[in-house]
């Protein structure tokens, strides 16, 4: 596995300036994360600054009406989502706060593997790390994985995982999340990536043989 702090070296200097990066209340990380599951960093950049100004807590949210929700909510698609919202904060209102590990937060309504992961290692420093598409992409390049997607799923959690025995990235888990996750937005993109300007290059398993915009092997349909 790559050094962990060749990636927070490159993050430091080349993160994307994000409304929610810096942010340290578990509740607006939380809902950056669910904005973020279906909706592009784009979209929801003003969205959440609004939602943000009509619901600044989660206790305000867990006191709002639905139909307040619903309308905030209005074109970011996925209802659901905003229905979990909802129901979630009330949880943690009625509870007096966020839980403050992974598997706490998974017992949230609408809280599944990747959003709690995010939360924890975001909020609260839990050395785990939420595995979205950018991720896996990188951990397929990295190693090579031809095993086609979703039966590599596994494999790649596992790779990803691994990263938390590197005392560098452990020691700041939702940065090393978020080095990831920008990672695979701005240079090991789906499509030509950027290779020449990746901190890891020199470790990259597909790069090597040549065959990284190949990876990873979509579903065969
Ligand atoms: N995609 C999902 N969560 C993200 C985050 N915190 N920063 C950037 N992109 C993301």
């Amino acid at each position: 596995m790559p050094p962990a702090a060749d990636l927070l070296a490159w993050y430091a200097r080349q993160k994307r300036e994000l409304p929610w990066r810096g942010e340290t209340d578990p509740y607006r990380i939380w809902l950056s994360e669910v904005m973020l599951q279906q909706t592009t960093v784009a979209t929801v950049g003003p969205r959440y600054a609004r939602f943000l100004a009509r619901f600044p807590t989660v206790e305000a949210l867990a006191e709002a009406e639905w139909s307040a929700v619903a309308e905030e909510w209005a074109g970011l698609g996925y209802y659901a989502r905003a229905r979990n919202l909802h129901a979630a904060a009330k949880a943690v209102a009625g509870r007096g706060g966020f839980p403050r590990t992974a598997a706490a937060l998974r017992e949230l309504p609408g809280i599944g593997a990747y959003t709690s992961a995010a939360v924890a290692a975001i909020a609260f420093h839990e050395p785990v790390l939420p595995v979205d598409g950018n991720v896996e992409r990188v951990m397929a390049r990295l190693a090579a994985v031809e095993t086609p997607l979703p039966a590599a799923r596994p494999l790649l959690g596992r790779l990803a995982g691994g990263f938390m025995a590197d005392p560098a990235a452990r020691a700041v888990p939702g940065d090393f999340a978020q080095a990831l996750f920008d990672l695979g937005a701005t240079i090991c993109t789906p499509r030509n990536p950027a290779c020449a300007l990746c901190p890891w290059m020199a470790h990259c398993r597909a790069r090597k043989q040549g065959i990284q915009a190949e990876l990873p092997v979509k579903p065969a349909r």
